[in-house]
């Protein structure tokens, strides 16, 4: 079923684990994403970032994660992710994302409470959820066009109590992008905010995180791990076997089908060491 940002943390919670949040790209890996939560009776989050709304309109894509959500056995949130764009945030609003967050970290601390205050109160009147962000997370991939900075407590803790967010990410040693398990957490820091902060804590770029600090964040009172390119890792790797193997493969139905196993297994994975 389809359920809130807030629920599903809370449900996790309950339960001693952190919540798995996956970046997908189409109907694909959000299926095999919502077989593995079944499979393990746990909720999880399906999350649509930017690349896949430059290639899916919001409406299509979450209409149809919303669907698939709403007939799930187990609660899955539909979450846009790291949205700076108001006319995007409205959108995915009004197509019936359960969640949204909105990324202003690059601008300046007052204008990132303002933009996140102005969103939290939008999407009040959809009974959606809010995430932020204070700090900033970098790219491996775009080193040099987004200022990367790490979290401080003091200023987790005024954001959080200015703007209500639902859940707040924080900037501890992760990167985006990265395709191995090498990332250095600071987890001294994490402490530090998760003593100062009341809200749930969200970690982004989690794709580089070792599962064994990955279970080492949930200890740690991180509450939702966002993971993106090692699904499109084994998705991609596995369709690049494929073809490799056999040059007369051309039907992508006969190619997803082993892709979906992949990423299920993948995914299945993951929530599981949460
Ligand atoms: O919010 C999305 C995640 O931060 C994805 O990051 O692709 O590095 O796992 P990742």
């Amino acid at each position: 079923m389809l359920d809130t940002l807030r629920h599903i943390i809370q449900i996790t919670e309950e339960q001693g684990h952190g919540t798995a949040a996956f970046n997908v790209f189409g109907y694909e890996d959000a299926r095999a994403v919502i077989d593995a939560a079944e499979a393990l009776d746990r909720p999880v989050i399906l999350m649509t970032n930017k690349p896949a709304l430059a290639h899916m309109p919001v409406h299509l894509l979450g209409g149809m994660l919303i669907q698939m959500a709403r007939e799930a056995s187990v609660p899955v949130g539909v979450h846009l992710d790291h949205a700076d764009d108001l006319e995007v945030i409205e959108a995915a609003l009004q197509t019936g994302y359960s969640s949204v967050m909105i990324d202003a970290s690059q601008l300046p601390f007052e204008e990132n409470i303002s933009r996140t205050k102005y969103v939290v109160e939008m999407a009040r009147d959809f009974g959606a959820g809010v995430e932020a962000e204070i700090g900033a997370v970098g790219y491996s991939d775009a080193p040099d066009t987004y200022q990367a900075r790490y979290t401080q407590p003091e200023e987790a803790q005024e954001f959080a109590g200015r703007t209500g967010v639902d859940a707040l990410a924080v900037a501890v040693g992760t990167v985006h992008r990265m395709q191995t398990q090498t990332a250095r957490l600071q987890f001294g820091l994490l402490e530090r905010i998760h003593k100062a902060v009341n809200t749930p804590l969200v970690i982004r770029g989690s794709s580089g995180i070792s599962d064994a600090d990955l279970k080492k964040l949930v200890l740690c009172g991180v509450r939702k791990v966002n993971l993106g390119t090692t699904l499109r890792m084994a998705f991609g790797q596995e369709l690049r076997r494929q073809i490799e193997a056999d040059e007369k493969l051309f039907d992508r139905i006969v190619m997803f089908q082993s892709c979906m196993t992949q990423v299920e297994k993948k995914a299945r994975q993951k929530i599981e060491v949460l």
